[in-house]
């Protein structure tokens, strides 16, 4: 059952909510603006602080090397020059994850070495290029619930007991194994909830995933041992194919994410309290500082708010961030929801995704979200985060992001001191040039996100992400001949150039 947690939307509006009107600046106001003033990130200088924050755009490879369909993606961009462009989560770890880029071992080097040169040369180093390392658990697609109960399930004398409790027949205490799952089986689903524990229960109607909270499992117990220094040898690899710092992926519904979850109660000193909660977080930030050394750039994006049913709040987030910038961060990026917790059940054969609940929803904020809309929903947080990290004294610059689309909420987000640096994802998928356009004083040309997610369907997917207006752009009944297509012809790969 989900209840109202704070920061979460209450209904959906059956209509959407309207665009917000924009007023786009003449070239001499941008000019002077702060948005398009440099900051210093760590030993780093950006030139504006305009961001795209990550995006996984299902491009890489089957075994996660580049491809040229990566390098035309963060290609393309680059060409839109904003300050900071952040690589998508990349994984830390050698094992199978579909076209998802990796940085677990050298041979990724010079696929990423590539992308960096390209990166460099499409905004004619204007843009500052950072990756988001990621590790995250298990998660197996929803079962039928036959293999479920034959292959799948762990039986023990407590099924023996529930299923003969059910029916009333002693006989099930004796039965033999394979007569054991047939009589789960055949209980139906209205019996399974007294027959299976809770999380038999959700692997059944969910599929099977791993927890931080997994003690018995020797992998999961052991993940402060590990991740350090795995985190560490993604961060160096970062810095030796000449990425200008790494984000670590401590937001949604990832490994680093369920350890700061106040859903975390590992009772081996990284769970429970918030000390407990932020210990590997602190670990992990002190492994990759020791091995990339002072003089590259750290930073993390974490959750301003898990927007679950017991998760962590804004008050939890504000101290992350006091022991992140003691701890020598460069930068906070600040998130919110995205979680399994509350995720939509997937079709059998599917997995949970993490951006289908109400939690999930405010992670990637629709027209359709509330009466208050998608735009600027979760400046409220980074506000919050950057006042809590000033107050400790520090200057740490903090990246807001969500809904944000037009100049004036831009301008008025760095006014405010809600962030000091602006991060727009879906905005800037819309149209990669739309910073530049603002900066040229030529905002009327820029294309607008609708904020319906036709492009986050495609992630759930796992389909090559695409914007839906890209495709208003040319005739499929006559593509433009070298036009990249997806594999079925209907949409276009990348948004068309533009050139001031
Ligand atoms: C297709 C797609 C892929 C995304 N992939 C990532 C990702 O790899 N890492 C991440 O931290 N956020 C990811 N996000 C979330 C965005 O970075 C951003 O936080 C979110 O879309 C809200 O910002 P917006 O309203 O400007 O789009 C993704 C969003 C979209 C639409
Ligand atoms: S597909 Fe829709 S939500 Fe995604 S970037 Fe395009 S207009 Fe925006």
């Amino acid at each position: 059952m989900i209840r109202y947690a704070p920061g979460m939307a209450k209904s959906r509006p059956r209509k959407p909510v309207p665009l917000p009107e924009a007023r786009w600046p003449s070239a001499a106001e941008a000019e002077a603006a702060r948005l398009y003033q440099p900051i210093q990130i760590g030993p780093l200088e950006v030139r504006e602080r305009t961001w795209v924050p990550a995006m996984v755009p299902w491009r890489a490879t089957g075994d996660g090397v580049v491809t040229p369909e990566n390098l035309d993606w963060y290609g393309r961009f680059a060409a839109g020059r904003p300050g900071v462009l952040v690589a998508e989560a990349t994984g830390i770890r050698d094992i199978e994850s579909g076209p998802l880029l990796r940085i677990s071992h050298d041979r990724f080097l010079p696929g990423l070495t590539e992308l960096v040169a390209r990166v460099r040369r499409e905004s004619e180093g204007a843009t500052r290029f950072f990756i988001q390392i990621i590790d995250f658990l298990t998660v197996r697609r929803r079962p039928e619930p036959a293999r479920y109960f034959e292959r799948y399930l762990q039986v023990s004398e407590r099924h023996r007991d529930a299923l003969a409790g059910h029916t009333g027949d002693d006989a099930w205490r004796d039965a033999d194994e394979a007569a054991l799952r047939t009589g789960l089986l055949e209980a139906g689903a209205d019996a399974w909830p007294a027959l299976l524990d809770a999380r038999e229960l959700q692997s059944l109607q969910y599929g099977y995933r791993e927890a931080v909270n997994d003690l018995h499992l020797p992998h999961i117990r052991e993940l402060p041992q590990v991740l350090p220094g795995l985190f560490a040898d993604a961060a160096d690899r970062a810095r030796r194919a000449g990425f200008d710092g790494v984000e670590l992926h401590f937001a949604h519904a990832y490994t680093m994410a369920s350890f700061l979850s106040r859903t975390n109660m590992r009772d081996d000193g990284y769970g429970g309290s918030r000390e407990g909660r932020a210990r590997l977080a602190l670990e992990v930030i002190d492994a990759v500082r020791k091995r990339v050394g002072d003089d590259y750039v750290v930073g993390t994006r974490f959750l301003g708010d898990e927007v679950i049913d017991g998760g962590s709040r804004i008050e939890d987030a504000c101290d992350y961030a006091v022991r992140f910038a003691d701890a020598g961060l460069d930068f906070l990026s600040v998130s919110k929801g995205g979680k399994f917790d509350d995720a939509k059940q997937p079709r059998i054969g599917h997995a949970v995704y993490p951006y289908t609940g109400p939690s999930g929803h405010e992670c990637m904020p629709t027209t359709r979200i509330d009466e208050a809309g998608p735009f600027g929903r979760n400046l409220p947080l980074s506000a919050a985060i950057r006042r809590a990290v000033r107050d400790a004294g520090h200057e740490t610059p903090v990246i807001g992001a969500g809904g944000i689309c037009t100049f004036e909420m831009a301008e008025q987000a760095l006014a405010n001191g809600d962030c000091d640096l602006v991060a727009a994802a879906r905005q800037s998928l819309a149209d990669p040039d739309w910073f530049w356009k603002m900066r040229l004083g030529r905002g009327d040309e820029v294309v607008r996100c609708t904020y319906t997610n036709y492009c986050e369907g495609l992630d759930q997917q796992h389909k090559q992400v695409t914007c839906k207006l890209w495709d208003k752009l040319f005739d499929r009944k006559d593509p433009p001949p070298g036009l990249p297509l997806s594999p079925d012809g209907l949409r276009r790969l990348l948004p068309p150039s533009w050139q001031p």
